[in-house]
C-alpha cells in the first residue's frame, strides 16, 4: 500500500475503500452480501494496509455506517474513518447533532473526517462550518472535508472554518477528469487532497460490461455511461486499458485505478462487490505506470465522448421501462 503526504495523525491509504454498496439497496448486492460479505471486505482491506473509508449518513439510510463499525471493532485505531452529513439543512446545531449520530453508529468517539456531502444552494457554509469548528473543538471530528465542491465554494468553506478544509470527495476516473481543470492543481499546491469517487467509473472500467451484459441495478440503471452506445464508445478505452494491463501482469480494473492515484495528492475509495475485488483494488496501489503509458491511457480517456446530460435522458428513460 502507499500513502499520502499529508500531516494526519493516522496517513491516508491511496487506495481506500467506499462503502455506498454496504446495506444499500440501491446496488441490489442483497442481504448476505450486507450480512457478512462487507465484514470480511473491511478486515481484509485492514490486513492489506487500506486505512481510508468512507461511508455517508444516507448510505443505506445509516447501514452502512452502521455495518463499518461493526466490522472495525478493535480495528479502528489503525484507520482514517471518513463520513459525510447530508446537508438538507446544514445549519450549526443540525451539524452538530448529525455528527453525534454518525459516531453513534459507527461507534466511534472520533469521525477522522467530517464531510459535507455536496453543496447546499441556499445554506451558506459559514454556519455549516460554525458547527464543523465546534466538533472540532470538542475532539468528535478530526478532519473537515466537503463533497461535489467547486473550486472556489472549496476555498470559502476554508475560509468559514478559519483551517483548513482537508479534501474534496469528486468523482474522478478515466471516464471523467473534470476535477484535472483545476481542483488537482489547487490541492496539490496546497497540500489538500481530492478523493476520488466513482474512480472504476462503478465498475465500467473493468472491462466487465458491454451492450449484451449490462449490469442490472437501480444505481446503474441510471448512470448514462452503462447505456448500450456509451458502452460500445468505451470499448478502445477499455483496450488501451487491457494493453497496459497485460504489461503489468494486472488487470484493467487495477490499471483504472493506478492511473486515478498517480496524482499525489489523490486518493481513490472504489467500492467492492467482492472480497477478491477488494484484494485486487488494493494491489494497484502499487502498480508504477510509466509516462508513456499514463499518457496512452489519457489520450484514449480524450477519445471517449459518452453521451451525458440531457441527451442521455430518454434513453435512461427507454432502458429503465425495459428492465
Ligand atoms: N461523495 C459522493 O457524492 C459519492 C458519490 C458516489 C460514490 N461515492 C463513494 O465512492 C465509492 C466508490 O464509488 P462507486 O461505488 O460509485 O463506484 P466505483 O468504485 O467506481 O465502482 C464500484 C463497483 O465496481 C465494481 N468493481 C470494484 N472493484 C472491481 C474490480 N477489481 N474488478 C471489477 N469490478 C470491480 C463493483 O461492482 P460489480 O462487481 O457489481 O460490477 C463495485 O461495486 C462509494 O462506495 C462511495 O463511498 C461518493
Amino acid at each position: 500500500m502507499r500513502y499520502l503526504d499529508v500531516d494526519t495523525p493516522t496517513r491516508i491509504s491511496k487506495i481506500g475503500l467506499g462503502t455506498w454498496q454496504f446495506g444499500s439497496k440501491e446496488w441490489g448486492y442483497g442481504d448476505g452480501y450486507a450480512g457478512s460479505v462487507a465484514r470480511d471486505i473491511v478486515r481484509r482491506a485492514v490486513d492489506l494496509g487500506v486505512t481510508l473509508f468512507d461511508t455517508a449518513e444516507v448510505y443505506g439510510l445509516g447501514r452502512s455506517e452502521r455495518i463499518l463499525g461493526e466490522a472495525l471493532t478493535e480495528r479502528r485505531e489503525s484507520v482514517f474513518l471518513a463520513t459525510k452529513i447530508l446537508p438538507i439543512l446544514p445549519v450549526a446545531p443540525v451539524v452538530e447533532q448529525r455528527a453525534v449520530a454518525s459516531a453513534n453508529r459507527l461507534g466511534t468517539r472520533l469521525l477522522d473526517l467530517y464531510q459535507v456531502h455536496g453543496p447546499n444552494p441556499l445554506v451558506s457554509d459559514r454556519t455549516t462550518m460554525r458547527g464543523m469548528s465546534a466538533l472540532q473543538r470538542v475532539g468528535l471530528v478530526g478532519e473537515v472535508g466537503v463533497s461535489n465542491y467547486s473550486l472556489p465554494r472549496w476555498k470559502a468553506a476554508q475560509e468559514a472554518l478559519g483551517t483548513r478544509v482537508l479534501s474534496n470527495q469528486v468523482r474522478y476516473s478515466l471516464a471523467d477528469r473534470a476535477p484535472e481543470k483545476d481542483l488537482l492543481p489547487f490541492a496539490a499546491e496546497a497540500g489538500r487532497v481530492v478523493i476520488a469517487y466513482s474512480p472504476l467509473a462503478q465498475g465500467l472500467l473493468s472491462g466487465r460490461y458491454d451492450r449484451s451484459n449490462r449490469p442490472a441495478n437501480r444505481v446503474r440503471a441510471s448512470n448514462p455511461l452503462f447505456l448500450p452506445e456509451n458502452l460500445d464508445r468505451a470499448n478502445e478505452l477499455i483496450v488501451a486499458l487491457r494493453e497496459v494491463a497485460d504489461a503489468h501482469q494486472a488487470t484493467a480494473a487495477q490499471v483504472a485505478l493506478a492511473w486515478v492515484i498517480r496524482h499525489p495528492a489523490v486518493a481513490a475509495i472504489p467500492g467492492a462487490s467482492t472480497v477478491e475485488q477488494l484484494e485486487s483494488n488494493a494491489a494497484a496501489a502499487d502498480i508504477e505506470l510509466s509516462d508513456d503509458e499514463y499518457a496512452a491511457l489519457s489520450a484514449a480517456s480524450d477519445r471517449f465522448r459518452p453521451v451525458t446530460g440531457r441527451a442521455a435522458v430518454p434513453a435512461i428513460v427507454r432502458a429503465r421501462l425495459r428492465r
